[in-house]
């Protein structure tokens, strides 16, 4: 195995190298390599100075992330982090001056390896953060005691609560990096650190002295922070654990808040959230690995794109690939359509540009970018087309039919269909290999899932494309098979079944929609449905009746079509299942017309409304997704529990710090499931069927993900 950290001389100066691929994490035996090579230089009369630089292209990510899985208990996170931090003194008493040599990234326990050493010096664009909030940690390695005390209080709250890197300049300008090296890093580190050497100079962050307006202001910027945080972070821990590490630094100084970061630090690594959390960073990264894929597969280039359809979807589609560089036709049947379309998207940029978010010329150039026409002129120039027409299984063949005629023989042809059978499409198209599914979310230039359908002959080319592409456009792409409603829409159908019967037995919308905003989804199901338009769910149902199939067994409810019948489309028609001030409004109020509608069914279903307990709410809605999720996995529509997770999280805003649905389900126990599941078949009826899967996991006493992070049958 090649040396993990490499030691040289050069110049008389030791240069040690991080060699830890793919992003130099640290785990424990590099930290033990570090700590030994800075002890090495430290006694060896051949070096003036020390380097601390990575190999590859980057400093240091952080801590391994996998290793706080073996932390099973907040005594054993006390008992590393005391090591951890003990070693950190050590590389900060080096007597001679340590100089850590960025590039790429410093982030998490790699920013503060840097913070440890005495100098700091980049490339200029080198990041630099802690960015362990979003794993439901906090800085554990001495980021909430040093970094204020080289940036100021203010600025390491910031980077710390919100978990985002900052740029080598601006690192520069708050002190957080001493100096940036504009041409070859080791070089410049080297002369840097012996004009250190020359001047005998060594700074030791944890001995800079704050003065008390210093601290006070920070104490200040502490309890503002909480303030901000109670809006923007309910729910999480970390964020609020954070604050109190730094202003224990602040109050008590640096030894005394070292050890408070040390405790809090290890009360959130054994925390659901933290688990959660990280369980999801890998999840986002496994899904690029898709069975019959490898990083061999050719890829095409996607020069020019084309969009088919210019209503909400299309014109959000179109905008994603504007704001990532690409040129966009956007084709629809007439000119009104299309200046309907324009005209939003025209609008949706105005109202970033109102945020600050982009400049005037911004919006002109991006506009531009988007070309409008009623033909299929130009379709033979661009490498994708994708189509966004309405969800018509006959109106979608058609066009398929036709972008079969007029498209390159390579062009990727791709469907926004939500639910419809991508096959049917790739027979109608006569070129099936180059046909897959690219199902957007709405907004969607702002929800940052690509459902990617593999079709039964979607070429691998296809698919590796539409994996690239998705990065490209900054989605996060996950691919899924082709059933009806593919992952998303299939399980979403058994979550809004349980939501329309549960306001049947007599739980109100209100409460309903209250109780999953606590639970932390962004909009509960029916605020969710006034916002994507009841008739669209309506038309699918025709469509299904057509067919003589439905989308979840079990009782449907009459309540959304009766909506849909009076023309109650949710807030674009300014009512929906809840009353808005116009419409288009997002201002609603409850209707009692629901209620009356819910009473109405609730009797010819022979039911008495009575009160339903918020728990309830929450453990219905949840077992069905994750009842049918098993379900989805055991016949391979989902390659990994981990994928589900990420389109649920990613698609619908399902609350991060539960990491999905079917991470949820193996927090709660899938024995708790499995009981649920078998109590609701007993009390509402067989359509509650259990998912194989799930009682073979309770049989063998495993959850989703108890083994590996895949117990997908794919
Ligand atoms: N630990 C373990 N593995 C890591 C890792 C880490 N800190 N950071 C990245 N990786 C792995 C990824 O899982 C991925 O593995 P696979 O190729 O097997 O999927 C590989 O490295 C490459 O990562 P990306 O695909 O994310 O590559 P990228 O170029 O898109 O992004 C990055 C690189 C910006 C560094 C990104 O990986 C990242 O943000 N990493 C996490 C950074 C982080 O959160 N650090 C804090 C860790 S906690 C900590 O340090 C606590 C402390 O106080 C001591």
């Amino acid at each position: 195995m090649p040396d993990l950290v490499r030691y040289d001389i050069t110049d008389g100066v030791a240069v040690i190298t991080i060699d830890n691929p793919p992003v130099n994490a640290l785990s424990p035996a590099v930290w033990t390599a570090i700590d030994e090579a800075v002890a090495r230089a430290g006694a060896d009369a051949a070096a003036q100075a020390i380097v601390l630089i990575g190999a590859g292209t980057t400093f240091i990510a952080g801590a391994d992330i996998k290793v706080f899985d073996t932390l099973k208990t907040s005594a054993d996170s006390m008992s590393r982090s005391g090591g951890t931090h003990a070693l950190l003194r050590r590389l900060e008493d080096s007597p001679k001056p340590l100089i850590a040599a960025i590039h790429g990234n410093a982030l998490g326990g790699g920013l503060e390896v840097a913070q440890a050493c005495h100098f700091r010096v980049a490339v200029k664009d080198a990041r630099v953060g802690q960015p362990e909030v979003l794993l439901g940690i906090i800085p554990g390695a001495g980021g909430t005691q040093r970094l204020p005390r080289l940036c100021g209080a203010k600025l390491a709250i910031e980077m710390c609560t919100d978990g985002k890197a900052v740029a080598a300049p601006k690192a520069l300008e708050a002190g957080i990096v001493d100096a940036i090296v504009p041409g070859d890093l080791l070089q410049g580190a080297i002369e840097f650190a012996k004009s250190k050497a020359a001047s005998g100079q060594i700074r030791k962050a944890r001995d800079i002295a704050l003065t008390a307006d210093q601290v006070k202001a920070g104490v200040d910027a502490c309890a503002a922070a909480r303030q901000t945080l109670t809006k923007t972070a309910k729910g999480a821990k970390a964020p609020f654990a954070v604050v109190d590490a730094i202003e224990a630094g602040l109050a008590s100084g640096f030894d005394r808040g070292s050890v408070r970061e040390r405790e809090l630090f290890a009360d959130c690594v054994v925390s659901t959230e933290s688990k959660a959390l990280r369980h999801l960073f890998f999840a986002e990264r496994e899904v690029a690995k898709v069975p019959g894929i490898s990083k061999d597969t050719p890829t095409k280039e996607i020069r020019r794109a084309a969009v088919i359809g210019a209503g909400t979807m299309g014109g959000g589609i179109a905008m994603t690939y504007a704001n990532a560089g690409i040129p966009v036709l956007l084709k629809d049947v007439d000119d009104a359509a299309l200046q309907r379309g324009l005209a939003t998207i025209r609008r949706n940029y105005e109202v970033t540009m109102s945020k600050g978010k982009m400049t005037a010329e911004q919006v002109e150039k991006t506009m531009a970018l988007i070309t409008p026409t009623t033909t299929y002129d130009g379709l033979d120039q661009v490498d994708i087309v994708v189509e966004a027409v309405f969800e018509n299984m006959d109106l979608k063949k058609a066009t398929f039919a036709e972008l079969g005629k007029v498209a390159r023989p390579d062009c990727v042809l791709a469907s926004n269909s939500s639910t419809l059978d991508i096959d049917e499409f790739a027979r109608a198209s006569g070129r099936p290999a180059q046909v897959i599914g690219h199902h957007f979310f709405s907004p969607a230039n702002v929800m940052k899932l690509l459902e990617i359908v593999r079709g039964r002959e979607t070429s691998p080319e296809v698919i590796a494309t539409s994996l690239k592409l998705a990065k490209r456009l900054g989605k996060v792409g996950v691919v899924v098979g082709n059933c009806f409603g593919f992952v998303a829409n299939r399980m979403l159908a058994y979550y809004m079944r349980e939501a329309y019967l549960l306001l049947e037995e007599g739980a109100s919308v209100e409460q309903i929609d209250r109780v999953l905003t606590e639970f932390g989804l962004p909009v509960g199901p029916y605020g969710m449905q006034d916002i994507a338009g009841i008739d669209v769910g309506a038309r699918i149902r025709m469509y299904l009746k057509s067919i003589g199939k439905t989308r979840a067994e079990g009782p449907q409810s009459a309540i959304p079509d009766r909506l849909f019948e009076m023309g109650r489309y949710g807030q674009k028609t300014g009512a929906g299942w809840y009353k808005y001030d116009a419409p288009g409004s997002r201002n609603r109020t409850p209707d009692p017309l629901i209620e009356q509608l819910a009473d109405e069914e609730a009797a010819k279903r022979g039911i008495t409304r009575h009160p339903i307990a918020d728990d309830e709410i929450v453990a219905r809605i949840t077992t069905a997704l994750a009842n049918e999720g098993a379900r989805v996995l055991e016949e391979g529509y989902a390659t990994r529990a981990g994928d589900i997770d990420i389109v649920y999280v990613y698609g619908f805003g399902f609350p991060r710090h539960s990491g999905g649905p079917m991470f949820y389900a193996d927090t709660v126990g899938l024995p708790t499931i499995l009981a649920r599941v078998q109590e609701y078949r007993a009390r509402f009826g067989d359509y509650w069927e259990v998912a194989p899967l799930l009682e073979r996991l309770v049989a063998e006493g495993r959850g989703f993900y108890s083994d590996s992070a895949s117990v997908g049958a794919a």
